[in-house]
């Protein structure tokens, strides 16, 4: 491979520390697109991955499981119960989740938070300084660790950084209701490559840099880049890499003889819809949730969807349940699928069916093959995976995407019906135009969806950001 294994660094480690009870700890995969998409990365050599066990630690963090045998070696960062409070729930999920998301809720601003988040990430920065190869490359992730790429540097000015976000990046005019802004774009100056999963992102970045920043960045070095800046005498560039996954696992999965007998059987125990819809999101304010369920329930109350011939499944993951927007958003899903059940359902025939559960692939892959329409309408997304698995899953070319324009996945995928999340006169609209779609029309969308992932996979992603970072010459200080 002409691309090093690069040291990862993520909040996460792939795999999370689940308490028995007992005092021992269970390990399962952790959950989020970061981690499906990392781990189905394959690579060459072995990786070593620095990141968090999952769960508050006194003192050193539990010790992660043995690397299976071309997995990553994990590097635990512990994380006291009084960082978790301030990194993670108050800074990390409590002010950049919703700031980055468009403000869907207030962000809350607490300089307790940042203290906690900027403690944090200098640990992070030190292992991954202690983890890195000389001269090697070190790949950070997300909006948890944006302060590391600049500490890094500090500690090991040898390393090449790249650093890639996940989620949305703001405007300035979001962005200055942070009053850190200035840190944070510095510590993210301090990679060699940002990434960004679309255009509208790194533009963002490029209006935040021009007013709150050092300066606006100027024309990118390559035409695989989208700006380019001088730092300390370095080069800086940003560029544009939409994550995907890994199509072929869910086509196999998909394909199976079970995983059909299983979606078979999920449209009898749906009872027989001739249209069945699917969601599947973490339970989060920003996946607009309440806003398909709303247009489900337009779409009985005006008649053009009849309890019987239509049903739903949704699938709620359960995510940060322990602060307050999240069980209020709980609150307010489940408020809405039991009015729509009220209104419309019968003994035994419930119109949504909705799972507060963590499901695994395979059940996944089967929801997908059964699911005429998948329903995707978040209010703002860095990408959306779940659509991408969909589609992956659709070697029958059945079934259809009803998709928020502002998921960052809606700049890839032109064959969905795109539809705006805050207007649900319009999901609606999109709903029957995806239930009503003829079989050949169907068949023309997914397999035009289904070339652009094959040459887009997690792979290539991997691929193009590993030798953006790589190539670029390292200039000494
Ligand atoms: C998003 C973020 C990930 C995060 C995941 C799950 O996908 O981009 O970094 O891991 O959500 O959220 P959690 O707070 O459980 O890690």
């Amino acid at each position: 491979s002409d691309t090093a294994e690069p040291v990862i660094v993520a909040n996460r480690l792939p795999v999370t520390a689940v308490g028995t009870g007992d005092g021992t700890v269970r390990w399962k995969r952790s959950p989020g697109g970061l981690v499906s998409a990392l781990s189905s990365r394959g690579g060459s050599g072995r990786t070593t991955w620095v990141g968090w066990a999952g769960t508050p630690s006194q003192g050193a963090a539990p010790a992660p499981p043995a690397p299976d045998r071309d997995g990553p070696t994990l590097v635990p960062v512990p994380i006291s119960a009084d960082e978790y409070a301030t990194y993670y729930e108050g800074l990390s999920n409590g002010a950049l989740w919703p700031l980055y998301h468009d403000a869907v809720v207030p962000p809350v601003v607490d300089a307790a938070h940042w203290d906690g988040y900027t403690r944090v990430n200098e640990r992070f920065a030190r292992a991954a300084a202690d983890a890195a190869p000389p001269g090697g490359t070190v790949w950070v992730h997300d909006y948890h660790l944006q302060l590391v790429p600049g500490m890094l540097r500090r500690l090991r000015p040898d390393t090449r950084i790249g650093f890639f976000l996940h989620i949305p990046f703001p405007g300035k005019d979001l962005m200055r209701r942070l009053p850190w802004a200035g840190a944070i774009l510095d510590g993210l100056l301090g990679a060699d490559l940002i990434g960004f999963q679309t255009a509208e992102h790194a533009d963002g970045f490029a209006s935040c840099l021009a007013e709150l920043g050092t300066g606006p960045p100027g024309p990118p070095r390559s035409a695989a880049l989208r700006y380019g800046l001088r730092r300390d005498g370095r080069d800086v560039d940003v560029g544009v890499f939409p994550i995907s996954i890994d199509p072929a696992e869910y086509d196999g999965l998909a394909s199976r003889p079970r995983t059909r007998a299983r979606a078979r059987e999920i449209r009898e125990r749906t009872g027989r819809p001739h249209h069945l819809l699917l969601g599947v999101d973490r339970l989060d304010y920003t996946k607009g949730i309440e806003a398909r369920l709303e247009a489900l329930r337009r779409l009985l109350e005006q008649g053009r969807l009849r309890p019987g011939e239509v049903a739903m499944v949704q699938v709620a993951t359960p995510t940060r349940s322990g602060m307050r927007e999240y069980a209020r958003t709980r609150r307010r899903v489940e408020e809405a699928v039991s009015r729509i059940n009220g209104e419309y359902g019968s003994v035994g025939a419930p119109v949504v069916h909705y799972l507060y559960d963590t499901l695994d692939r395979e059940r996944l892959a089967s929801l997908y093959r059964a699911a005429d329409v998948l329903v995707a309408t978040p209010y703002r997304d860095g990408m959306n995976l779940v659509c991408k698995e969909y589609v992956a899953s659709r070697g029958d070319l059945g079934g259809a995407l009803v998709l928020s324009r502002f998921a960052g996945a809606a700049a890839e995928l032109a064959e969905a019906h795109l539809v705006n999340p805050f207007d649900p006169a319009d999901i609606a609209q999109a709903l029957v135009r995806a239930v009503e779609q003829s079989p050949e029309e169907s068949a023309r969308r997914m397999a035009a969806m289904r070339a652009h992932l094959a040459e887009n996979d997690v792979h290539a992603w991997a691929h193009l950001f590993l030798s953006a970072l790589t190539a670029a010459p390292v200039t000494t200080p």
